[in-house]
């Protein structure tokens, strides 16, 4: 249980606030480069409370700049991409990857006033087909982006999606040092949907067995990235796998799994106070000897989970299942209420975490997980508690029972098949100019 001002000060985003202030200490992925080219190179982004609008310009700059022209405040997200800038839709004025007004074709010829104008902007960077930004100070020298294993492993097919939830943050992410939620939410009550839905496909039924697998026991402890969380299940030996090896909740708001040769890593980031992003990238592993194109751009997936109308639209999927949860605990769970018992001993300890670094924050230094040493940030190592390509999803048994990638068995050919066409998709995105190497 936490007071109100507790709650508040985990949850609340928004400029000047601290958790706000700790959020924009790091690196966030605001877009995919293949849906800014879809959207013509131009697109309204949202982050912290703060509307933006994200560019390429016709030079292939990619900037990132505060919504409003700073003429008469309309929204630049309506506007087009220039050669040297994005430029409102209204009177023309353009700016350019620094906010630094270029041109204001209205005014008389020789007139200077351009130069007076300036909008915020912040620095963006890609990585893995992501377009992330920092909002964080700009008085001090700038954090690396960071290289984190998934995001840079050769040799994988990978994909990005985007899941845009109703709901904080925060009771996204408590859902990552809470694994024992997955007996009952992805198991038995997936079960029990698919009862009552009729649902008789034997892989996913197989799939909920698998996740109804009874926790022996699980475990937590403030590790060097975040929370390091271990789990065993009935039929799983002690030696390896979630309970030896175990993975991390990646400090702040970092989820990380790996199952059915697939290896998700994704940001519950705050769009403000009352929604959430989901973005991951997802690595598929093909298996030994299958060689993977060069994926520019990545292709990418937004996925409804909840419509319009508040209902829940994904329950056949997992993540669905779990939006579920999150949604229904209200826009910002309120925690003075709540009961916390055993199964939560993860979620207080990354309480304690979240309370720690905020006061690193508030006193000037950097938080975890802020890079500045670039011989460090090569490859972010993390731990990888199944060979790269084995499988979760245990049947009562102790097979793995999803879709496995293994070197008897690569990519499974209707997942081969989803990524192709993803993958054509994006590539009839590709920026002619960039295709040619320039
Ligand atoms: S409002 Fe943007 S140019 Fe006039
Ligand atoms: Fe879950």
């Amino acid at each position: 249980m936490l007071t109100q001002e507790e709650n508040d000060r985990l949850t609340r985003v928004g400029p000047g606030t601290p958790m706000g202030n700790l959020m924009r200490c790091y690196w966030h992925p605001v877009a995919a480069k293949a849906q800014l080219l879809e959207r013509g190179g131009v697109m309204p982004v949202r982050l912290f409370g703060e509307d933006l609008v994200l560019f390429r310009d016709g030079m292939g700059r990619l900037g990132l700049v505060e919504d409003r022209c700073a003429h008469r405040r309309v929204a630049l997200g309506c506007g087009y991409a220039a050669p040297h800038g994005v430029r409102c839709p209204y009177h023309g004025w353009t700016y350019d990857v620094t906010g630094q007004c270029v041109d204001q074709p209205g005014e008389p010829a020789g007139s200077t006033f351009k130069d007076k104008v300036k909008i915020n902007a912040y620095p963006v960077q890609e990585l893995a087909g992501l377009i992330f930004a920092y909002l964080g100070p700009q008085d001090r020298p700038l954090p690396l982006l960071p290289r984190w294993d998934r995001l840079v492993w050769p040799n994988v097919y990978r994909v990005i999606g985007f899941i845009k939830i109703p709901c904080n943050w925060l009771q996204c992410m408590e859902n990552t040092p809470d694994p024992v939620h997955t007996e009952y939410l992805h198991g038995q009550f997936f079960k029990q949907w698919m009862d009552k839905n009729g649902v008789t496909d034997q892989r996913m039924r197989k799939l909920a067995d698998g996740f109804a697998t009874h926790f022996i026991k699980h475990d937590y402890e403030i590790g060097k990235y975040g929370i390091d969380r271990r789990w065993l299940l009935e039929g799983q030996t002690g030696d390896k796998d979630t309970w030896g090896v175990g993975l991390p909740l990646v400090f702040p708001d970092i989820h990380c799994t790996s199952g059915s040769g697939r290896h998700t890593f994704g940001w519950r980031m705050p769009i403000d106070d009352v929604t959430t992003m989901e973005v991951f990238v997802r690595g598929f592993d093909p298996g030994p000897g299958v060689e993977v194109p060069v994926q520019d751009p990545v292709p990418f997936v937004e996925i409804e989970m909840v419509d319009d109308a508040g209902r829940f639209t994904a329950l056949d999927a997992i993540t669905g299942q779990d939006v579920m949860a999150w949604v229904s605990q209200g826009p910002i769970c309120d925690r003075t209420k709540e009961r916390l018992a055993d199964t939560d001993r993860g979620i207080i300890l990354y309480r304690k975490q979240l309370f720690e670094q905020l006061a690193r924050v508030e006193a000037g230094l950097d938080p975890i997980n802020v890079f500045r040493d670039p011989a460090e940030n090569e490859c972010i190592d993390l731990p990888v508690p199944w060979d790269r390509g084995y499988a979760w999803g245990y049947g009562k048994d102790g097979s793995y029972v999803t879709g496995s990638v293994t070197a008897a068995d690569p990519l499974p050919a209707h997942l081969k098949a989803e990524i192709e066409a993803l993958y054509q998709k994006a590539s009839s995105l590709r920026d002619p100019q960039l295709a040619r190497g320039a």
